[in-house]
């Protein structure tokens, strides 16, 4: 493989510049943006435990940013793309093994979600005992979501690189850009149903 000197990319025109990046670039960055939520929701928790109550919109802007860059967007693109391609290599033992672990804690993250979900709406409702609840919730999904990242981060996604050649990688990258378009079709398609659902129209 041809290794280019950092210095040479910034001089690059952007097509260039497109063409060396590796599927995991953007898997990487949305990391670091439910990571900073991840920071908000930690501060939120020590605020909650001096004031015992909860602020229900940061909240709300967790659950969304959880559901739906998260889990629909960030681990979409992660199990119905990435993940779909390496389960058609053969793949080392070792990295079968994170695959699925990730899968199942992907699974995990979006049971807490619903959990803390449940306990919002009993709380909105009156119930202040559902606040312990919340609270508990909220500090699985912070313990939780640095872990897998950093498993991600350090322990597989270079490792799953190396099972595809650039054309490969380019043709991911081009998937998940079309993944990522029909993002917000399918968020505001979906707002609207639940109210016509409820009757609203
Ligand atoms: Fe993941
Ligand atoms: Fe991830």
């Amino acid at each position: 493989m041809i290794t280019i000197p950092p210095w040479h990319v910034h001089t690059m025109p952007p097509e260039h510049k497109e063409k060396l990046m590796k599927p995991i670039g953007p898997l990487m960055r949305e990391h670091r943006l439910i990571e900073r939520m991840i920071v908000l929701l930690r501060d939120e928790l020590v605020s909650i435990e001096e004031n015992s109550r909860a602020s229900i919109s940061l909240i709300d802007a967790g659950v969304d940013l959880f559901r739906t860059y998260a889990d629909r967007t960030h681990h979409g693109k992660e199990e119905d793309i990435l993940f779909r391609d390496l389960a058609r290599k053969d793949l080392a033992d070792e990295h079968k093994l994170t695959m699925d672990e990730l899968v199942q804690e992907h699974l995990y993250a979006r049971r807490k979600v619903r959990e803390l979900v449940a306990a919002r709406d009993r709380y909105v409702g009156g119930d202040t005992e559902a606040l312990g609840k919340m609270k508990e919730n909220l500090q699985d999904l912070i313990s939780f979501y640095p872990v897998h990242i950093q498993k991600e981060d350090k322990r597989f996604f270079f490792a799953s690189m190396e099972y595809f050649d650039r054309q490969e990688q380019d043709a991911m990258l081009e998937e998940f850009a079309d993944f990522d378009r029909r993002m917000i079709h399918e968020k505001y398609g979906t707002l609207i149903e639940s109210f016509e659902k409820l009757g609203h129209s």
